[in-house]
């Protein structure tokens, strides 16, 4: 067996436990959003370095819309004042932003910004930064089936031919491969309506730590409790022979 260090290919994150930095420091929950920011920069920086191909953030469930209005919208500017203040670097370190939900919800300034950092990085050929936004698992796959029903009724497919392939194709990730760790943080363990679908054989790492203190160091460390673990896919032990495709 090969001793090279077993890395992720996809690491998705629920960036959890702004509102609680805040609260525990007397500041706003907006300000741990803020906080936030500066732990996306970590995260991005330490996946490029550890050659990690996709990276898929959880910034707005869609039930966020539910938010006391004022912070909804300190959510929104800080989206768009990131987008202008994060796309160089971004763009200069080969990252491909691309955001995936309903972007139609969107104020028109919110998703030009949306748009702009897209078109802006979208040379980048090191890593794959995915931005959920207004993003709901239930929503993507009822998306996906509503697809398929359509081609169904146009004769386009038949419903013996429909494999669990058929309907990954239809989600927002089609192309990308399946996340193979999920961390959340603030001590958390939910999924929270975040790719269930594709979290099908994904580990899980719920560390305490509240997101706006998550540094590079603790990115890395959950790559290295990653490399520890034994992925088994329901098999009795892992052969690269046995291991599906997408892996
Ligand atoms: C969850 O913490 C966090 C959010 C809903 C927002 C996450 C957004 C950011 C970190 C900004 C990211 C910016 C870019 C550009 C991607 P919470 O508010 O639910 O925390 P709590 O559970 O402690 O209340």
């Amino acid at each position: 067996m090969s001793e090279k260090k077993r890395i992720p290919r996809h690491v998705a994150i629920i960036m959890d436990g702004n509102g609680r930095w805040a609260k525990l420091r007397g500041k706003e929950r907006y300000e741990g959003h803020i906080e936030g920011v500066a732990a996306v920069r970590e995260t991005v920086r330490a996946a490029v370095r550890n050659g990690i191909e996709y990276v898929t953030l959880y910034a707005f469930s869609t039930e966020n819309w539910g938010r006391p209005a004022d912070e909804v919208e300190a959510l929104m500017s800080l989206f768009c004042k990131s987008v202008i203040s994060e796309t160089p670097e971004l763009a200069a370190e080969g990252v491909r932003v691309r955001i995936i939900g309903h972007r139609s919800h969107f104020s028109t300034v919110v998703r030009e910004h949306l748009d702009e950092i897209e078109r802006r990085t979208a040379a980048g050929n090191k890593m794959t930064l995915v931005l959920a936004i207004d993003y709901s698992s239930r929503e993507e796959i009822t998306d996906a089936v509503r697809n398929i029903v359509v081609k169904a009724a146009q004769g386009a497919i038949r419903a013996e031919e429909i494999t669990p392939d058929t309907i990954s194709a239809e989600l927002y990730t089609a192309a990308m491969p399946d996340p193979d760790l999920i961390i959340r943080t603030s001590g958390e363990s939910r999924l929270s309506n975040f790719l269930l679908w594709q979290a099908s054989y994904a580990e899980f790492y719920f560390p305490q730590i509240l997101w706006p203190d998550w540094k590079e160091s603790d990115f890395d460390k959950a790559i290295e409790i990653y490399a520890s673990r034994e992925r088994r896919y329901g098999l009795v032990k892992e052969t690269g022979e046995q291991l599906p495709k997408a892996d």
